[in-house]
């Protein structure tokens, strides 16, 4: 399979699962909600119910994970995370609230269904600092050295090309 066809196998993959999550269903695996859709028990309630309060339901139901990196990273007030392949965006919401309004968390994801489900996770959330971006993880919409922590979860095995996404990031 080439490169551009595994591509867009996980787009239309994640394109689905986004609107099934817009039309108030599970996403169909995984992440903080999926205990509630009979999912892999290793993979589902990766959130407590702490980090959840204030996000919207919307945003844990689409998390499509298998870890949770924001109860991983030290992030501190100020800084600057880009979440690769950030999805329905909670590890973005989560990271945006930890940086504080002095520092700012970014998104990238190249779903158009699931950047339209992260922006509207974001507006009830009423997140300011966070951002979603379109692109691909493999080259990067920012600037060279303008992010200090880089989290992802469970998006650099999605890619045909892991060298390079780990090159860019
Ligand atoms: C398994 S989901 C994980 C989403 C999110 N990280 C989470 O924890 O819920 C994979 C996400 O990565 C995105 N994605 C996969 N490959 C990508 C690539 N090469 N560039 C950008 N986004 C990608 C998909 O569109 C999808 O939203």
């Amino acid at each position: 399979m080439a490169d551009t066809d595994v591509r867009e196998a996980v787009r239309q993959r994640y394109g689905a699962a986004a609107q099934r999550v817009s039309g108030g269903q599970n996403n169909g695996c995984c992440g903080a909600a999926a205990g509630e859709g009979g999912c892999d028990p290793i993979t589902s309630n990766l959130y407590d119910a702490e980090q959840l309060a204030g996000m919207p339901e919307a945003a844990g139901r689409a998390s499509l994970g298998c870890g949770n990196p924001t109860a991983l990273a030290d992030l501190r007030p100020g800084e600057v995370v880009l979440d690769l392949g950030s999805g329905g965006g909670l590890d973005v919401l989560l990271s945006a609230r930890r940086v504080g309004p002095g520092g700012k968390a970014y998104g990238l994801d190249m779903t158009d269904e699931m950047l339209a489900l992260a922006r509207e996770n974001q507006t009830r959330a009423g997140v300011a600092n966070a951002e979603f971006l379109k692109g691909h993880i493999e080259d990067i919409p920012l600037p060279d050295a303008s992010v200090d922590v880089i989290v992802s979860n469970c998006v650099v095995n999605l890619s045909a090309d892991k060298d390079q996404v780990l090159r860019e990031a």
